[in-house]
């Protein structure tokens, strides 16, 4: 799509593809979700997006996409990308920021359909996000948030050396949660080993992230 350019944004990890997804995609994305996203009964979300009958959910992962799109703003933008392991939608990647321009901070999210868990992507996904964030759009800091039963989330925090960033109480669906923020700045990012990530088509939509001026990108060679 020309007047869209986030469309040619590409990321790409040594076994996953993420883009902006079009609407036939973005209706596999929502299959997959309503196809089940988190264990009967685990609550991970804020809102309960996941929770409800899988129509329910399916159509709320069509509307939240198309609600990001058409509420995009260069100080306030949510990215959602699909995520394509061999072609198929699997899950989504989240990279979002407010007044990103002065905060330079961002923040992810990402979920993946039950059957695809548990398999290494979760990590290569947070792994791109943070490459985009940090490398591309001048990125200081990013942060996530996982309810304290989140194992897995944050675990893949844990992995690339965040470090926590304070404990939220929360009321979800009339029960008290604790959500934990985790930070990774730009210096222990660097400090890492670096998970390989390809970026194409970053050029025609840099302005639309409010960053005239980002640094030059890092490369990292992708050997697929
Ligand atoms: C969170 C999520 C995206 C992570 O993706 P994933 O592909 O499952 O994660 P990975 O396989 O890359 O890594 C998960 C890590 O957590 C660990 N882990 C998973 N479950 C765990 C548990 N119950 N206890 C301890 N560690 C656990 C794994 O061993 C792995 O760590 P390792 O690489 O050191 O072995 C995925 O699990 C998911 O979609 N969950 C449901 C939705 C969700 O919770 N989204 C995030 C909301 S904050």
């Amino acid at each position: 799509m020309r007047h869209w350019p986030l469309t040619r944004l590409t990321l790409t990890t040594p076994d996953l593809v993420l883009r902006v997804p079009d609407d036939e995609q973005l209706d596999e994305l929502a299959q997959v979700a309503a196809d089940g996203v988190v264990p009967p009964g685990a609550v991970y979300f804020p809102q309960p997006w996941a929770s409800g009958t899988p129509e329910q959910t399916a159509r709320n992962i069509v509307q939240n996409h198309w609600w990001a799109r058409g509420d995009w703003r260069e100080d306030n933008w949510r990215l959602l990308l699909a995520v394509f392991r061999d072609g198929r939608v699997i899950g989504q990647q989240n990279l979002s920021a407010r007044d990103f321009r002065i905060t330079r901070e961002a923040r992810t999210g990402f979920w993946l359909g039950l059957r695809f868990q548990g398999r290494g992507f979760g990590t290569q996904m947070r792994a791109a996000a943070l490459h985009l964030a940090f490398a591309y759009l001048g990125a200081e800091r990013v942060t996530s948030t996982a309810f304290a039963d989140n194992a897995a989330s944050r675990r893949v925090s844990e992995k690339f050396g965040y470090e926590p960033n304070g404990v939220r109480r929360l009321a979800v669906d009339q029960h008290l949660v604790e959500a934990h923020e985790a930070v990774l700045t730009v210096e222990r990012w660097h400090g890492q080993p670096q998970q390989p990530t390809l970026v194409e088509g970053f050029d025609e939509c840099q302005h639309v992230f409010g960053v005239p001026t980002a640094p030059e990108p890092i490369d990292v060679v992708l050997h697929l």
